[in-house]
């Protein structure tokens, strides 16, 4: 077969067969197509979107394009993932809260993109834990602790690790299409079952419009039935934060507050609940989400998924005493500073984007691929739309390396809040289902 061929179909309009999209995804991984050949594919995809069936088998080629996971355990095997946000740290809840309930939970995670942070990353700001782990050791963390949450070898969906970062290069990440196949030949190629997937939308989501998050919701859940077993999507809220912390290890001071002491009506509960109900519900493990959101919550009630957690922690070379000590555990960041409200009354709207760019500016995140980064700095104490604050009252307080650093960034942020003084309506926490 000849690249050429198929850079032809493409750019003419017509639709790539199922056997060249085969090829390519193979020749993507052994490297027989040039990046130039890659980029005009991708560019190709974006300019002519594909048909379900394309996509399905586009998704199919790039998970076959290297290994897939295999897994024998006494019960359901699931996953669940975000297209990414700010301050969202729902797998390291949902996962450990899913284990105790008798389902096992593989979680192929990544790494902060863009504004948005990766799950790995703020796992690795606990002392000692790596992420890293090689098949056999992942196979028995997840049989013992029921959930493990860790980076794909390079053997997972080769296709994708090449193709993703030349789209990042070629302007071609934000096309529908090319986002599923890259989402689910990864979580596909990990062997799980039902999939619950967590579309975000708003200011800190790389879907803004809920006309692009239902169309990536659609694709998705159309996408995961058609390559493998059952799929919901619920679309969330990221106008602001889940957490009222951004940043790796003040994240997962949050994740251990929402594990040890949940409250039941903060963001973090609701959506653990939520996505985790509809999950449990695709799994035959409730008769319906409401139910599953039931069981999920005692979970966390109940300090079974902490105890999930710890083990998980524990297996993956953390501190065995983590959840009774993760407060001594965590690395601090030397300098705070507050961002005082310019005026008195309502928190109305936050640039969720603008609080994710201040946590990479403050070296939370990456700006270069393979950076080095800082997992005690971030943001603490983000008040959430609808406070009502005094003039001067701190809307979030920055954690910097140096004084300079957390000062720049306080001043920077204060644009960020939107503070009226008439009545200001919360945004709902779900926006829809997908199922
Ligand atoms: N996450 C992925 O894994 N791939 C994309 O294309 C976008 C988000």
């Amino acid at each position: 077969m000849d690249a050429r061929r198929i850079l032809t179909t493409l750019r003419t309009g017509r639709e790539p067969s199922r056997g060249e999209l085969r090829w390519f995804a193979k020749a993507l991984a052994s490297g027989e197509v040039d990046d130039a050949q890659a980029g005009a594919f991708a560019m190709g995809v974006c300019r002519s979107p594909l048909s379900d069936e394309a996509r399905v088998s586009l998704t199919m080629a790039m998970r076959d394009s290297g290994n897939s996971l295999k897994w024998d355990l006494p019960g359901p095997v699931v996953d669940k993932h975000s297209t990414g946000g700010v301050g969202d740290c729902i797998s390291l809840t949902l996962g450990p809260a899913i284990a105790s309930l008798g389902a096992y939970v593989p979680m192929l995670s990544g790494r902060g993109l863009g504004h948005t942070g990766g799950t790995l990353d703020k796992l690795e700001a606990i002392p000692g834990l790596s992420t890293e782990m090689d098949e056999q050791t992942f196979q028995r963390v997840v049989a013992d602790a029921g959930c493990a949450l860790v980076a794909a070898g390079s053997g997972i969906a080769p296709a994708d690790r090449r193709l993703y970062a030349i789209r990042d290069v070629t302007s071609t990440v934000e096309s529908i299409d090319l986002i599923t196949a890259s989402i689910l030949s990864k979580k596909l190629a990990g062997g799980v079952g039902p999939l619950v997937l967590d579309v975000k939308v708003g200011s800190g989501a790389f879907m803004t419009s809920m006309p692009e998050a239902e169309a990536l919701a659609k694709s998705l859940v159309n996408t995961a039935n058609g390559a493998a077993g059952p799929a919901a999507a619920l679309i969330t809220d990221m106008n602001q934060p889940c957490v009222p912390s951004v940043g790796n290890a003040l994240e997962i001071m949050e994740v251990m507050k929402a594990l040890v002491d949940p409250k039941e009506d903060s963001i973090v509960s609701v959506l653990t609940a939520e996505l985790g109900g509809e999950l449990l519900r695709l799994a035959g493990m409730a008769e319906s989400s409401s139910e599953g959101a039931v069981q999920v919550m005692d979970a966390l009630r109940s300090g079974a998924a902490a105890e999930r957690f710890g083990r998980m922690v524990a297996a993956k070379g953390g501190p065995s005493d983590f959840v009774e000590r993760w407060r001594d555990r965590l690395p601090a960041a030397p300098v705070t500073r507050g961002v005082p409200a310019s005026q008195s009354g309502t928190v109305a709207a936050i640039d969720s984007y603008a609080l994710g760019m201040a946590v990479v500016h403050l070296r939370g995140g990456r700006r270069r691929l393979g950076e080095t980064i800082d997992p005690s700095v971030g943001l603490s104490g983000v008040v959430s739309i609808g406070t009502s604050v005094e003039v001067g009252d701190p809307l979030a307080i920055v954690h910097g390396a140096t004084r300079t650093e957390a000062e720049t960034v306080a001043a920077e942020l204060s644009a960020s809040f939107t503070v009226n003084s008439g009545d200001v309506s919360r945004p709902p926490l779900v926006h829809g289902t997908v199922a």
